[in-house]
């Protein structure tokens, strides 16, 4: 881990020695923010940006096409983070499988998806999943999702890092001269491996559970009928069980450090246990012009998914890069970072690794907040 970073600050020197040979000058200046952008993940760690629907590396597994925002290489196996587009499907978009290993979440970046989730002996659970919406899949839980809408991408972030590989497995490379979200056809029907393949994926960390039988029987967009599905306050679920948190009716908190932030924490250090993640969204104001944004250096890394408006973020030694809805930007640990909207509302959602992770500690500077909007002044 150190020496990983010690080689990034190498190759940050490098490119400002080479930038130019006047080194006295070279110092004060930013290097230009087009060298972070890349157009697909990285094969070893450094900070970059992806815009939404770049190729990355894509792979289509039937009619779902995957774009791997960050990758185990990308991240040195922080996380993966994964967008999925589809058409709207009669079929289950896999079928029902375990992870011993990888703790899967689920958020809803558009349109709508169903998740299903049983645990053991446990309750056996479905959502419909609307924008913003988060099903928390903890590790040795029996899972299935379907795509419900033609607009639809499920942002998939998987801890640790290099889940990535199955879908390298099992996909057929994808590129598209227009970046179209997805190939305009027809569904072609299930997607992902069949039931002669799927238990051939032990060494992926899938665990195919064909006796599972997705329930049908949803009210109001949940099953068990009667659960508390955007009619009331989600709460975290307990470490080891998956739960479900739909948009704005999870804890919420007010940061007024700088501006005002809420924060909607989706998964904490006590869910993610050993693997030792978070995931937020934060809601960002618009920056008054008299302010001052902090600096962060994190001993983990982090990811923010613009969800809404317009994230300006300031990495490394490199000048302002302003992203939009679905672009990613990836921190390596140990790279200062400094982030704020010009716009008078700017949502991401963030990932993060380790135990000073930035919502983390901007939860803990802040105040219990009910609402997801911002005070009047
Ligand atoms: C990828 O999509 C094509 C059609 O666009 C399809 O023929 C092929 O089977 C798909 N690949 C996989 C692995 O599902
Ligand atoms: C998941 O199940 C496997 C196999 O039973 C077990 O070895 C592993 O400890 C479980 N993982 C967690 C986090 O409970
Ligand atoms: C798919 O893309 C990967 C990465 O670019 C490449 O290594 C592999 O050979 C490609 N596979 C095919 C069948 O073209
Ligand atoms: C479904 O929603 C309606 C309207 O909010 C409500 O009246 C009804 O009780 C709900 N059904 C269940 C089973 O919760
Ligand atoms: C910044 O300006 C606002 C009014 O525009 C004022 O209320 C606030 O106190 C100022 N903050 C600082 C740090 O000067």
């Amino acid at each position: 881990m150190m020496l990983k970073t010690a080689s990034f600050y190498a190759v940050i020197t490098v490119a400002i020695s080479t930038a130019s040979a006047d080194q006295g000058a070279v110092r004060d200046r930013k290097l230009p923010v087009e060298s972070l952008y890349v157009d697909q993940a990285p094969n070893h760690l450094r900070p970059y940006i992806l815009e939404h629907y770049v190729d990355t590396r894509a792979v289509n597994v039937s009619s779902q096409i995957y774009r791997f925002a960050v990758t185990g290489l990308s991240s040195d196996n922080a996380f993966t983070l994964i967008s999925t587009n589809a058409p709207r499907s009669d079929a289950l978009g896999v079928l029902p499988h375990i992870h011993q290993r990888h703790y899967e979440s689920f958020f809803n970046y558009k349109g709508r998806l169903q998740l299903w989730a049983r645990k053991d002996n446990g309750e056996h659970e479905s959502r419909i999943l609307t924008p913003g919406d988060y099903g928390s899949v903890v590790r040795n839980t029996t899972h299935t999702f379907q795509i419900l809408d033609p607009d639809t991408e499920l942002t998939g972030i998987i801890v640790p890092g290099g889940f990535e590989e199955l879908f390298y497995n099992l996909g057929d490379n994808f590129t598209s001269g227009t970046h179209t979200p997805y190939v305009p056809a027809p569904d072609l029907g299930l997607a992902g491996p069949d039931s002669d393949t799927i238990p051939q994926l032990e060494s992926f960390d899938v665990y195919a559970q064909l006796e599972f039988e997705p329930r049908r029987d949803l009210v109001n967009d949940t099953a068990p009928a009667g659960s508390v599905w955007h009619s009331g306050f989600n709460v975290l679920g307990k470490p080891g069980e998956p739960y479900f948190i739909a948009n704005g009716y999870g804890p919420k908190t007010l940061n007024s450090e700088s501006g005002y932030q809420v924060i909607q924490p989706l998964a904490t250090r006590e869910q993610a246990q050993d693997l030792d993640f978070t995931i937020s969204t934060i809601s960002i104001n618009k920056k008054r012009s008299n302010a001052t944004v902090p600096e962060y250096s994190l001993t983990g890394a982090s990811a923010f998914q613009i969800l809404e408006g317009l994230l300006s973020i300031e990495i490394g030694q490199y000048e302002t890069a302003v992203l939009s809805g679905g672009d990613v930007a990836f921190i390596p640990s140990g790279v200062s970072f400094k982030y704020w909207s010009n716009i008078a509302f700017t949502k991401v959602l963030y990932v993060g690794k380790g135990q000073d992770s930035l919502d983390k500690q901007l939860i803990m500077k802040g105040e219990p907040w009910d609402f997801v909007t911002f005070p009047i002044n």
